[in-house]
């Protein structure tokens, strides 16, 4: 029987700090700290989140080999976010990494954020079983929005992507618009429950093939919203759960539209969801009822960022013997 891999997987590409222990495939701990601290900014402030993670990082990686009832000595090696991301939140995690692989004098991966949230669909689980190669993956996130096309586990190609806005992006400004929190995609979630999908109409995009756009539906939105405002001061109290569910139908379609068309291009009927967005319950509900698909939903703890998933992506790079150097930089807009 071959030897286990223990993987410490370190997370800081945005406004969470996480720190995860797996065991081949399987979470031992996955601790996240959030930063609530943006909440009453409307997003996050960059040198607020790289201050937090330096404030949280050695917490949350204690915690996560307290939980994991792991020594450093048995770690094989650590994995963690190069990019992309905000360079200063990036920063925090990788010196951290690095100071910690030296060490422990275990080897260094670097893991692509985004190729980490679609291979979260392989951490195991007793809910959900893994997608089959080939298959799509539509990763939505605050700062991403892509068709990929997985080929294996380290294979990835992305076949159509945002030309603006990401989804992510979509829920949090039309939220702030309406005067909720950030992030407001879970708030939107929220409130669409009791609202009526039919209520509002608002622009479609006209993008080709697989790209998307959202800059037209946000504004849109917001031209809506201000039109009504001024003539009932009242207007968005009144309708919320009818704005909510609106918005939500409206981003929902245009990524569902976009699934549908890079089957029918690829001839790919495997569909995978990842990404923040992918938390979405009115998507996954959606998707689910699309019958002509073999459809994999994620866990909903790893859809919004989490080191778990980092660590499965270190995981699949270790067997490849795929190992990152000291001399790399953390890379904001790292490609795959
Ligand atoms: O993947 P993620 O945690 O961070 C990035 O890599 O960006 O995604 C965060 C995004 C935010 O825009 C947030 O509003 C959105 O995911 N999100 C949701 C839901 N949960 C998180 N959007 C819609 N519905 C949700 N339930
Ligand atoms: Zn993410």
């Amino acid at each position: 029987m071959s030897k286990d891999i223990i993987i410490l997987g370190i997370e800081s590409s945005c406004d969470d700090t996480s720190a995860a222990i797996l065991k081949n495939n399987k979470v031992l701990s996955n601790v996240i700290a959030n930063q609530d601290i943006h909440t009453k900014y409307g997003g996050v402030v960059p040198e607020l989140a790289s201050r937090a993670h330096q404030k949280n990082i050695i917490p949350v990686v204690n915690e996560a080999l307290l939980l994991a009832k792991i020594n450093k000595s048995e770690i094989d090696a650590i994995a963690y976010t190069k990019g992309p991301g905000l360079m200063g939140s990036l920063l925090v995690g990788g010196s951290f990494a690095k100071g910690f692989a030296l060490g422990i004098n275990k080897p260094l991966i670097s893991v692509n954020h985004m190729q980490g949230h679609i291979l979260s669909h392989f951490i195991s689980n007793n809910l959900y079983k893994p997608p089959t190669f080939p298959f799509l993956c539509l990763t939505v996130s605050g700062g991403h929005t892509q068709i990929v096309l997985v080929k294996n586990y380290l294979d990835m190609e992305v076949i159509g992507q945002t030309i603006d806005d990401a989804a992510g992006e979509a829920f949090d400004k039309s939220a702030k618009v309406l005067g909720l929190d950030y992030p407001g995609g879970p708030l939107i979630d929220k409130f669409s429950k009791n609202g009526n999908i039919h209520a509002f109409k608002f622009a479609k995009p006209k993008i080709r093939d697989l790209d998307f756009s959202f800059s037209g539906l946000k504004t849109s939105i917001m031209n809506l919203i201000n039109n009504e405002k001024n003539k009932n001061n009242n207007f968005i109290n009144e309708n919320l759960e009818d704005l909510c569910a609106s918005i939500q139908y409206s981003i929902v379609n245009i990524l569902i539209e976009k699934v549908k068309l890079a089957s029918l291009h690829t001839g790919i009927k495997n569909i995978a969801i990842a990404g923040g967005v992918s938390a979405n319950s009115y998507l996954r509900e959606q998707l689910l009822l699309l019958k002509e698909f073999n459809m994999y939903i994620p866990k909903f703890e790893y859809c919004t960022d989490n080191a778990a998933m980092i660590a499965m992506a270190g995981y699949y790079k270790y067997i490849n013997k795929d190992f990152g150097n000291f001399n790399e930089t953390s890379t904001p807009r790292l490609k795959f």
